[in-house]
């Protein structure tokens, strides 16, 4: 299948290119690069073999809002399916810039739909979150778990994208929408070639973790070490980044005709501790993190991890890799690569 990849220079976007790819697929990548580098194509052929003048993987420096652009995409590419990565991440400036959110995140959305419809592509995947559960009132989560109050307008983006897919089946039955919501990924490909590259001081903790280990931050702030859970710190489900890109490749079985609106939980169904997390990163990187207990962190809750049942009965798919190897492939790619992809 020929799959428009928007968002597919990014970090989840980039491995999941690889894993489409090396299942057989040919990717089209539509991404502003606001967020990464085209450097990252070269990586992706690099990884998969192809030669330096494929057409397996071609890439349009195009912005989802712009409708005028995704026509001369869909005109020239025939696309089977579309992916959509492409978005805006961090909850923090959501709260500060809930405009630029709402305007990337669901402007982009809604014009990228458009332009599907346009020209009769029916088929797409979106990159939900466990954000949208809110609070729940029993864990684990499964797809069933009431939506709650969303506290951010990052989160209220995904759960308005959602909302907005599914409404466009009920006005379009031969749409087939697959909602994806993803726990906490982490981790690169094994190569150490692809990975995450945050712009900054890090949000989330393992690039703040590696960015230590690497000796370009001083210490990790634990935030808060007095939650109701088996060590205090809070809990997750992580998941390495390489199983969530193949559960894409396998959420593509759910694009059949009449399909309909499927949505999937993609986590390992196992909860990690901030701790567990701290030492299984020691483990792989063979160093002393240093930390200190601060203050807790804003709207974070105590515990959070999901059943992954369903995509593993539905999908065939499930999590297969470890802790471990989710901190030994993030210290690969920050060793190998102190600056990220750097400046280019
Ligand atoms: P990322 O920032 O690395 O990738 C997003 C990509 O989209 C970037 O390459 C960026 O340049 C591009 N982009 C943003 N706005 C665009 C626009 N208007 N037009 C074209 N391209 C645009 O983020 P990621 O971690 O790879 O996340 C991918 C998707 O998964 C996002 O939608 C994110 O909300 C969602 N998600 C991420 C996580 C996570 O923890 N990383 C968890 C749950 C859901
Ligand atoms: C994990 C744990 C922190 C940083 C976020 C988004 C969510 C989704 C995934 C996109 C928590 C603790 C963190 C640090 C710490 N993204 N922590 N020190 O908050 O579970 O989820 O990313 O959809 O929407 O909210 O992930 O990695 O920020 O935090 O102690 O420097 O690590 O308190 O317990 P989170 P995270």
């Amino acid at each position: 299948m020929s799959i428009l990849v928007a968002g597919g220079t990014g970090y989840i976007g980039s491995h999941t290119c690889v894993e489409l790819i090396e299942a057989g697929h040919d990717v089209v990548i539509a991404d502003n690069l606001s967020n990464s580098k085209e450097v990252v194509i070269d990586k992706i052929k690099h990884i998969t073999g192809l030669s330096e003048d494929t057409p397996r993987i071609k890439f349009y420096e195009a912005d989802i809002r712009d409708g005028a652009a995704l026509d001369e995409i869909f005109e020239k590419e025939a696309i089977d399916v579309v992916i959509n990565f492409a978005g805006k991440k961090a909850v923090g400036e959501s709260v500060e810039c809930p405009l630029d959110y709402y305007e990337n995140n669901v402007g982009g959305a809604v014009e990228l739909a458009k332009a599907m419809a346009r020209h009769g592509v029916k088929n797409i995947i979106f990159s939900s979150t466990a954000t949208v559960y809110g609070e729940p009132d029993v864990i684990p989560v499964t797809e069933e778990t009431p939506i709650k109050k969303i506290f951010h307008p990052y989160g209220q983006t995904k759960a308005m994208i959602e909302q907005i897919l599914q409404d466009q089946y009920a006005a379009d039955p031969e749409w087939n929408v697959v909602l994806l919501r993803y726990f906490n990924p982490i981790g690169a490909h094994e190569s150490g070639l692809i990975g995450e590259d945050p712009k900054g001081i890090p949000n989330n903790l393992v690039p703040y973790i590696a960015q230590v280990a690497v000796g370009k931050r001083e210490f990790l702030g634990v935030f808060g070490d007095d939650y109701e859970t088996y060590d205090g710190t809070g809990v997750r489900d992580y998941i390495h980044v390489v199983d969530l890109a193949k559960g894409h490749v396998a959420a593509l079985k759910k694009l059949l005709p009449k399909s309909g609106v499927s949505i999937y939980n993609l986590g390992t169904g196992k909860g990690s501790s901030v701790m567990d997390v701290l030492r299984a990163y020691e483990g792989a990187c063979g160093k002393e993190i240093p930390y200190r207990i601060m203050p807790r962190r804003a709207g974070d809750i105590a515990i959070y991890y999901c059943d992954a049942s369903k995509a593993l009965r539905e999908l065939g798919w499930k999590a297969e890799k470890t802790l471990e190897d989710m901190c030994a492939d993030s210290w690969k790619w920050q060793s190998m690569n102190p600056d990220g992809y750097g400046d280019v």
